[in-house]
């Protein structure tokens, strides 16, 4: 117990400060990851969904193109962490103008994610850097989302 060591020092003498705690070893900068043929993410269709190690957890992730751009998000409701499409790779309305959470009806804008309406307030869905080079689709690891590691299982399905 940590009342045992103070407990150990002499009469009126002070515990040593504590060591400072040193950040982590930033993990090295992966390069880019192929995803798809650009042709095969049509304009408001169906998104790409693809497995990443989110905070060293296996978390899925999506690709879809709107209004001609490619945006990648985590696929996980601001609400409860949940995954948010209907059916695999059905993440818009009807209408084709939002991500819809399949759960409780949050909406969130495609351009940048943020939350549109329902029960995520004022959260926004976690965005993933895609880019679009040569007719092909690639998305960018960052320190914190990562590919999963070989032989990681994939996160389970919706
Ligand atoms: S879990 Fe997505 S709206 Fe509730």
């Amino acid at each position: 117990m940590a009342d045992d060591a103070a407990d150990a020092l002499p009469p009126g003498s002070t515990p040593p400060a504590p060591a400072p705690l040193r950040p982590l070893p930033r993990p090295p900068k992966l390069p880019r990851q192929h995803l798809c043929a650009s042709g095969q993410l049509e304009e408001k269709g169906r998104a790409l969904v693809f497995d990443v190690s989110h905070f060293r957890e296996p978390a899925r992730a999506f690709v879809l193109r709107f209004e001609g751009r490619v945006v990648a998000y985590l696929n996980r409701c601001v609400h409860v962490p949940t995954e948010l499409d209907w059916q695999p790779g059905v993440f818009l309305d009807s209408g084709r103008e939002f991500i819809l959470c399949s759960i409780h009806g949050a909406a969130y804008d495609p351009r940048n994610g943020r939350c549109a309406g329902g029960p995520c307030g004022q959260g926004k869905l976690l965005r993933i850097e895609a880019v679009e080079d040569a007719g092909q689709v690639y998305w960018e690891p960052t320190a914190d989302t990562r590919p999963l590691p070989p032989g990681q299982a994939p996160a389970p399905g919706p």
